[in-house]
């Protein structure tokens, strides 16, 4: 679809009547491309993904979706139709991670988009679009907790990492991130029995179960790692500061288990750690470059290409309720124009 003005199929979320509270419903529909708005960039989608908050959202589920009605994804690539950026020429083939796309914004589950390209970039060249859509904002979340660690002064010489939700899609990201660097990883999981081949195919050299630390823990546990990438938040990460060693450094990136923080002050002050904030939706193009180029130099695509599984625009829902019952893992990649 080269030309601005025509049909546009799109997963929209939209609020519907209920006898209680408001409840949302995503579908796909076919929009006018007015329905998009007038964002200075457009682009023709080849590439969207699945990840927590796309699950959230596509199950009308609350915590994303901010607007209604709204185009659902937080991901996207494609190549620019016209934009008026400077950086960006027609035929360009562009990435946005998050920006606000899904939650006020319209996102990148459809055939075309409306961006504002301030915090987009360039696709990486040592990545096709297709794998740069299946890391996805996973993949470069898990790239900017990576990065903080290591710029934090974490080393490989300093003991193990912790990574939690790791057959996620940021946790398995991350465990073949940092066992790359040379870091021993220690994976942390709910499905031990089932994915262990899998993680240790990532480079994870040991598995946690999760049972271990899901439930409230001493303020200060025996010193186990020397830092943490944790995707899961609640008694999972109180238990992580827990058992940080002195001087670690914990990278906080999500809420898949809670978004309480039951912990004390005790690792802060007797040990030094640092609870490091991970946003990925507003970090500035610096920070998405250097994600981006460390994603490009550290990974190994093919292993990338196993845990990612593709379903069509047609399919992303489906995919969606199945992430959120726990039936998938690695990365979910939604082919909507792969061809392009
Ligand atoms: N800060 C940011 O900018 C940013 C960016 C991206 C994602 N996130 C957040 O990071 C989290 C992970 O995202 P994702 O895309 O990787 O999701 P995902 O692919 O669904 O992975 C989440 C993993 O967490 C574990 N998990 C699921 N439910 C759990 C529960 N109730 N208690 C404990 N662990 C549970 C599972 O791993 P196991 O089965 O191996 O235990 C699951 O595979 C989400 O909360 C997401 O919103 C934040």
């Amino acid at each position: 679809m080269d030309r601005v003005g025509g049909m546009v199929r799109a997963i929209v979320v939209r609020e519907v009547p209920s006898d209680s509270r408001p409840s949302r419903v995503a579908t796909l529909e076919d929009v006018s491309e007015s329905f998009l708005g007038d964002g200075g960039t457009v682009v023709d989608v080849a590439f969207s993904g699945i990840n927590y908050k796309d699950a959230l959202a596509l199950t009308g589920r609350p915590g994303v979706v901010r607007q209604t009605p709204l185009v659902a994804g937080i991901d996207l690539v494609g190549t620019v139709v016209t934009s008026d950026d400077g950086r960006f020429a027609p035929g360009d083939w562009i990435v946005l991670n998050g920006a606000g796309q899904s939650e006020n914004r319209h996102g990148g589950l459809a055939t075309r988009a409306h961006i504002d390209a301030a915090l987009a970039i360039p696709l990486p060249r040592a990545i096709t679009p297709a794998r740069a859509a299946a890391l996805g904002t996973a993949g470069y979340t898990a790239a900017l907790a990576v990065s903080r660690l290591v710029h934090e002064g974490v080393s490989p010489d300093d003991g193990p990492v912790l990574v939690t939700g790791a057959t996620g899609g940021v946790g398995s990201i991350a465990t073949m991130l940092l066992a790359r660097a040379g870091f021993e990883v220690a994976a942390l999981t709910g499905r031990a029995d089932q994915f262990r081949d899998y993680l240790t195919r990532l480079g994870a050299t040991s598995l946690v179960d999760r049972s271990e630390l899901s439930s409230y823990g001493k303020p200060l546990q025996s010193a186990r790692w020397a830092g943490v990438v944790d995707a899961v938040g609640g008694a999972v990460l109180a238990n992580a500061l827990a058992q940080t060693r002195p001087g670690g450094v914990v990278a906080a990136c999500g809420l898949a288990g809670s978004a309480d923080l039951p912990t004390t002050v005790m690792p802060f002050i007797l040990r030094g750690v640092t609870l490091a904030g991970i946003d990925s939706v507003w970090a500035q193009p610096g920070a998405r470059t250097r994600a981006w180029d460390l994603l490009s130099r550290d990974l190994d695509l093919d292993v990338l290409d196993s845990l990612t599984e593709t379903v069509p625009l047609e399919g992303a829902i489906a995919a969606a309720e199945r992430l959120l019952d726990g039936q998938s893992h690695g990365r979910i990649l939604v082919a909507i124009n792969p061809d392009a």
